[in-house]
């Protein structure tokens, strides 16, 4: 019998069942864990793209992939749904990381985005992967980073090789998303907290936890999924019809970001929320907004939320709500117009 014990590493919230050595292979860990966070952009998304400061949030939920070696001939992975258990998608990938068989709708993206992560790593034998989502999927929740954070999380914890994990997970972003900003990913890896985040073009990457109290949203599914990558580009192909003006835009998002950030330090909720309906009004001149994101910003304002705007790349997706007092009322408002939601509380203190 193979005795076994699971360690946790906190810094990369990677788990791995320790075993015998294996022979064959010369390491002892026979199953690992990867974890990654989903996020809720709070300021800034599309912007951050051209250079503007963004302030997003670590989710505690998000996507877990457990990596064991296979006797297959090819890589598998496993695609399913903690909140339905379906399975979304199975792909195969070959030794050569070409795609070998993949399921009907996403998968054929999800095959290259594994593929991508497989290219980072010295793989010695087939590997198969099993991920769970915790978050819808293409809803601006940043899924498609959580998952490749939790895939090569547990690939490199497996085979060794940690140190391949960020590149890799910038490869399977690029692609899922095209011209990533990086902030899912920074996010996707990040502990629970509330974060201000900046990457000029020119200047160092600037990723600060912000110290706010702890903050009560709410979430809904305003519209169906959407590109994040479409998205991106109907906002570049816009900005090359208008690129002033476009450029203002940008810049008001920016800098409603940072005022952001010193407003959620002090915990001034009112600033917040009305920050929040800034950034959706500039985020509906960037032409991301749908009339559902809009009337659920308005029907979770009208039952009391400080503020609302859409959350991702919009097109459809996600609206987030600053519910400081609790997010019942505007949850009840939202179900009775036929939108599901749920209450997060972002605090930085909790695990
Ligand atoms: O919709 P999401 O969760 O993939 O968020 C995209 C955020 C954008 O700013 C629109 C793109 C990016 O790469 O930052």
């Amino acid at each position: 019998m193979v005795s076994s014990r699971e360690c946790f590493n906190p810094s990369e919230e990677t788990f791995v069942t320790k075993s015998e050595p294996q022979k064959d292979l010369g390491a002892e860990a026979v199953v690992a864990r990867g974890h990654g966070r989903a996020k809720l952009i709070l300021f800034g998304e599309h912007a951050v793209v051209y250079g503007k400061p963004a302030v997003a949030a670590g989710l505690p939920r998000g996507a877990t992939a457990t990596v064991q070696f296979s006797d297959a001939a090819v890589h598998q992975l496993t695609l399913r749904s903690a909140l339905d258990e379906d399975v979304y998608a199975r792909v195969e990938c070959g030794a050569a990381l070409d795609n070998v068989g993949v399921d009907a709708g996403d998968g054929e993206r999800l095959c290259k985005a594994f593929a991508a992560i497989l290219g980072h790593f010295d793989c010695p034998k087939t590997l198969q992967v099993d991920v769970t989502i915790e978050v819808p999927m293409g809803v601006g929740l940043g899924s498609s980073a959580a998952l490749s954070v939790a895939v090569a999380r547990g690939i490199g914890q497996l085979l060794g090789q940690p140190e391949q994990v960020d590149e890799a997970v910038d490869a399977s972003e690029r692609v899922f998303h095209g011209n990533p900003s990086g902030l899912d990913q920074m996010m996707a890896a990040s502990k629970s907290g509330v974060y201000f985040y900046a990457r000029a073009y020119d200047s160092e990457l600037e990723v600060a936890p912000i110290e706010a109290p702890a903050l009560t949203l709410a979430v809904c599914e305003a519209g169906p999924a959407a590109s994040t990558a479409a998205m991106v580009e109907m906002v570049a192909q816009r900005r090359l019809r208008e690129s002033q003006l476009i450029d203002s835009v940008n810049q008001v998002i920016g800098d409603t970001a940072r005022a952001a950030s010193a407003a959620l330090t002090d915990g001034d909720w009112a600033r917040v929320g009305e920050l929040m309906d800034i950034n959706h009004g500039a985020l509906s001149s960037l032409g991301v907004t749908t009339r559902a994101i809009d009337a659920a910003c308005h029907v979770a304002r009208g039952a009391g939320a400080l503020g609302a705007k859409l959350t991702g790349a919009g097109g459809g997706g996600c609206v987030v709500a600053l519910t400081p007092g609790g997010a019942e009322d505007v949850l009840k408002a939202w179900a009775e117009h036929g939108w599901s939601g749920f209450e997060v509380t972002i605090d930085h203190r909790s695990k």
